[in-house]
């Protein structure tokens, strides 16, 4: 009986998790983190190399600790040296003679960012900013980073092309893979807006993050109620870990006083403590759907973070709800419309007030934060009826969350009978959907 159980949860799992298993996110389907490789100037036995990621994704952001980028090197090149970043070890530098050693011999260097701050003689521009990228929507000025190297040229390589390009570029960031570099045209740069120079080479690489491979687990899950119904719709269970299951460890509020927490590591994300509950997500959203006006309803946006060891910061909230076109006003949190396919527009990211609520604090009583929208019922489209005013996707930080299944969303209590009529066949051809897509 157990054992059925357990294999039951098991199964309801999988259909949960499948539609993320893939490589693709249809909320930014193109986005990506681009490595852009420019040869800047051959000098004989080294080369001048400027290296620049761009995290190329519409919300997903990256946290500390940070990228760690990494490839191999095809054949005996060193590093003698280097600006704007590091390499994490030396390596064997022994067979150079004298001194003056390189600054990274490794045949798979991991180089990481510099802090704010670095001393002026190691910084070069653009640089410098601990690891961490935002998005394109949330601060334009944030998104790239740049370090320079001087390097060894390998000794022999490939008849045909006048530099050798490394392999297996990693970016040490969990769900992230890269593809292998091509040659893309040379970047061009101007110093005066007149003239424009060019390097002598580009080559770029592609990084795309896949959530699956970050974590099978989900990290979030949703919530959701309405004023015209009493019922609370929680979270599935089960949503991100099975309480009780290996590794789904949790803690009760009442022991928070007494919580001893983990030692933190600047080279591992810590790993959530989170309080225990039914669905074991570090982050609920509760979708309220508040009032209704004549021309207007409105919904509040609650995000809590359940995790007692993780303050988020930069944090975003990305929706997918075909109201979203009509949005008349948000209140406290930043918006902005992403139109992914063309001019749908029901697609849009929320993020928080800058020194108000961007931190989206551990948890506790400051550990949420909450908007309140405004939307224009449009003529023919709106209705209560079906879970219409209720997201029809919901992703944090990139993260795609766990949604209650159709038939438990809060009901009309006139139109009950033909709810159950409908919702039913949806829900079986959604099941469908997410078992063979
Ligand atoms: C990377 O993302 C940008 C922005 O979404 C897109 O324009 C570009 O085509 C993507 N590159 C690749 C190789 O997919
Ligand atoms: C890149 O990775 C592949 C597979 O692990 C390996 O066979 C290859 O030797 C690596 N390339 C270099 C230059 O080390
Ligand atoms: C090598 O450099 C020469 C001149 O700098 C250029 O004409 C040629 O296209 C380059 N070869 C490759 C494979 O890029
Ligand atoms: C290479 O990457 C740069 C920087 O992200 C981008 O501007 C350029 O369009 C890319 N080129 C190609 C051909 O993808
Ligand atoms: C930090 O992480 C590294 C790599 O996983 C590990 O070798 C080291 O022992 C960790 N340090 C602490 C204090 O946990
Ligand atoms: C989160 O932020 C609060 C207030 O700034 C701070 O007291 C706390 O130590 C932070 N927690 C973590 C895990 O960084
Ligand atoms: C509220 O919604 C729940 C869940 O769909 C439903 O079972 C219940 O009958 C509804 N309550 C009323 C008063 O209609």
């Amino acid at each position: 009986m157990k054992g059925n159980i357990l294999i039951l949860i098991f199964f309801s799992v999988i259909v949960f998790i499948s539609p993320f298993s893939y490589g693709y996110d249809s909320l930014d389907p193109f986005g990506n983190i681009t490595i852009t490789w420019d040869f800047l100037s051959d000098n004989g036995d080294t080369v001048d190399v400027k290296v620049s990621l761009y995290n190329l994704q519409l919300f997903r952001h990256v946290e500390e600790p940070g990228w760690r980028l990494s490839w191999d090197w095809k054949s005996d090149e060193v590093i003698w040296a280097m600006l704007g970043a590091e390499a994490t070890e030396q390596g064997d530098c022994a067979k150079f003679k004298g001194q003056q050693k390189p600054h990274c011999c490794e045949k798979e260097p991991v180089i990481i960012d510099l802090m704010p701050g670095a001393p002026y003689n190691m910084q070069s521009a653009n640089c410098c900013k601990g690891g961490v990228l935002t998005s394109m929507t949330q601060d334009v000025t944030r998104y790239g980073a740049t370090f320079q190297m001087n390097y060894k040229k390998a000794s022999h390589h490939d008849a045909g092309s006048n530099f050798s390009m490394p392999e297996n570029f990693t970016l040490g960031i969990p769900g992230y893979s890269c593809g292998t570099a091509f040659q893309v045209p040379p970047t061009k740069f101007t110093k005066d807006g007149h003239r424009w120079q060019q390097v002598l080479e580009t080559w770029n690489v592609t990084c795309i993050y896949s959530q699956f491979l970050a974590s099978p687990a989900p990290k979030c899950c949703v919530s959701l109620s309405a004023f015209y119904n009493n019922t609370i719709v929680p979270c599935p269970t089960c949503s991100c870990k099975c309480q009780g299951l290996p590794g789904a460890n949790c803690v009760s509020s009442d022991k928070t006083s007494v919580l001893q927490l983990p030692q933190t590591n600047d080279t591992e994300p810590s790993q959530p403590v989170i309080r225990c509950s039914r669905h074991m997500c570090p982050i609920r959203v509760h979708w309220h759907v508040k009032q209704s006006y004549k021309e207007y309803w409105r919904v509040k946006i609650t995000i809590t973070n359940l995790n007692f060891v993780k303050n988020y910061s930069q944090w975003n909230l990305v929706v997918l709800h075909p109201n979203l076109r009509s949005v008349t006003q948000v209140f406290s949190f930043n918006y902005q419309p992403l139109q992914v396919y063309g001019n749908f527009n029901d697609i849009g990211m929320f993020w928080g007030v800058q020194y108000y609520n961007d931190m989206l604090l551990e948890h506790g009583n400051n550990g949420n934060v909450q908007t309140e929208v405004l939307l224009h019922k449009d003529h023919g489209e709106f209705t209560f009826k079906d879970g219409w005013t209720f997201p029809r996707k919901i992703s944090f930080n990139g993260d795609e969350c766990v949604m209650p299944s159709p038939d438990t969303y809060p009901k009309l209590p006139n139109t009950a009978h033909t709810a159950i009529t409908t919702s039913p066949i949806l829900f079986i051809s959604m099941l469908m959907l997410t078992i063979f897509i």
